[in-house]
């Protein structure tokens, strides 16, 4: 028998459940209308729903930090940087990183992944089916990172083991001692991957990202070769899994919901509304995790100095209080500040990328599949943690 979520007698809520992870949206009703401040049944710590309690958490990192002990669990040997840093010295990290992922220099990329984009659906598009996941959500930003970064359209299959060993390393389930050993080793060879292009940008300059960063100065110092190895790391776990999941559950909505889909594909102009609207409504990552620097009392519960707390995105994307209707999907929204990217200092580096890449993929998938839906009889299979649909069988007619 299954148990609700959030658990009516603990209080306590399941953010790492297969259940939540496909359908999170009811929790996030339960829990914003009944406790402002839930407990994570993982570790207990207090977890923040309400849209301004979210807003006001990550615009206070003095209270609310980023600097945790976590970062073996990602198989890394230091702080990734800007994530795992606070203000000031994230800042300053910003100031040299903002330019460079400017929705300016993002639009370059447009022609290429464009092209990516239907080089991928040529693949499949006969068979008139494919197990979306895999064929499409996973290799697309993949190709867009290399693009971004300068590095070689050959190296696609290296980085998705790279990085699968870090986010998903593939062990039995409950096997905490050998996903902790897939992590490092695949952490050890992420170090090692960039470390030899740093060298070799050293000493050939070549104007892309790790050039770039080579000569970027912060005070009028440049960056170790240490601080560029800790950005590359952060680019290429915050950069690859957070698109691949976005367009698995955009899709996902969408051959469920083909009123809406439909509306897409006699109006492409909506694109752009509705890869906002779909992640204020999907929230692929769901939430984001701070450490209290300070006894604190919020809704009369008395919060900890060292609690983890976690912010869930997901709820207060749904808070009545700033979104009109929010359980209506509307693709033309006249405001629509959700947080699906975060807030204050850690927001999101990459949202314009995302956001092109976004639209791309539906313009382009739309344009060539326009009527598309679920295999018969088959369900799509939702991860816990980041909501990647990691099994999304589509069907569609080939006759056109
Ligand atoms: C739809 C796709 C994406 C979503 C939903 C997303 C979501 C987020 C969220 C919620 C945060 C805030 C984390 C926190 O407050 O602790 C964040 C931070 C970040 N994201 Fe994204 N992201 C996406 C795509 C990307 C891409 C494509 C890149 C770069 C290649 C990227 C790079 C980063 C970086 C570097 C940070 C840390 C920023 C800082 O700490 O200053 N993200 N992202």
């Amino acid at each position: 028998m299954t148990v609700e979520n959030p658990n009516p007698e603990t209080g306590e809520i399941n953010l790492v459940d297969r259940e939540f992870a496909a359908a999170p949206q009811p929790v996030y009703r339960r829990v914003l209308s009944r406790c402002p401040i839930a407990r994570s049944s993982f570790g207990a710590g207090p977890v923040l729903s309400r849209y301004e309690d979210v807003i006001w958490a990550l615009r206070h990192p003095e209270i609310f930090s980023s600097e945790m002990e976590v970062q073996m669990a990602l198989g890394t040997e230091r702080p990734m940087i800007p994530q795992q840093i606070d203000p000031p010295a994230q800042t300053r990290y910003r100031k040299i990183l903002d330019p460079r992922f400017s929705r300016r220099r993002m639009a370059e990329l447009i022609p290429q992944l464009r092209s990516q984009a239907n080089a991928l659906i040529d693949r499949f598009i006969d068979a008139g089916e494919c197990e979306f996941d895999g064929a499409f959500a996973i290799p697309l930003p993949c190709t867009a990172f290399l693009s971004l970064m300068g590095l070689p359209q050959k190296d696609l299959d290296l980085f998705l083991e790279l990085k699968n060993g870090i986010i998903r390393p593939q062990v039995d389930p409950g096997d905490v001692e050998g996903a902790t050993r897939v992590r490092s080793t695949s952490g050890k060879r992420i170090y090692a991957y960039f470390e030899a292009v740093i060298d070799e940008r050293a000493a050939q300059p070549r104007d892309d990202m790790i050039g770039y960063l080579l000569g970027a100065e912060i005070d009028g110092n440049k960056l170790s070769h240490t601080e560029i190895l800790d950005i590359c790391f952060l680019l290429l776990l915050a950069g690859l899994d957070t698109v691949t999941s976005t367009l698995g559950c955009n899709i996902a909505y969408l051959a469920a919901n083909p009123e809406h889909r439909r509306r897409l594909v006699a109006d492409p102009t909506l694109i752009p509304g509705a890869v906002e609207e779909l992640l204020r409504w999907e929230t692929p990552v769901t939430c984001v995790p701070r450490v209290i620097k300070q006894d604190l009392t919020l809704h009369d519960v008395a919060i900890k100095k060292g609690e983890v707390v976690t912010l869930l995105l997901g709820a207060s994307n749904l808070d009545e209080s700033e979104f009109v209707d929010p359980e209506r999907i509307d693709f033309e929204r006249k405001r629509n500040r959700h947080i699906a990217f975060g807030a204050g200092a850690h927001r999101c580096l990459g949202s314009h990328l995302a956001r092109m890449e976004l639209e791309v993929a539906l313009e382009e998938w739309h344009r060539r599949i326009p009527e598309y839906r679920i295999k018969p009889g088959e369900t799509p299979r939702y991860s816990p943690g980041i909501r990647e649909v990691q099994y999304l069988p589509l069907v569609w007619n080939t006759q056109r």
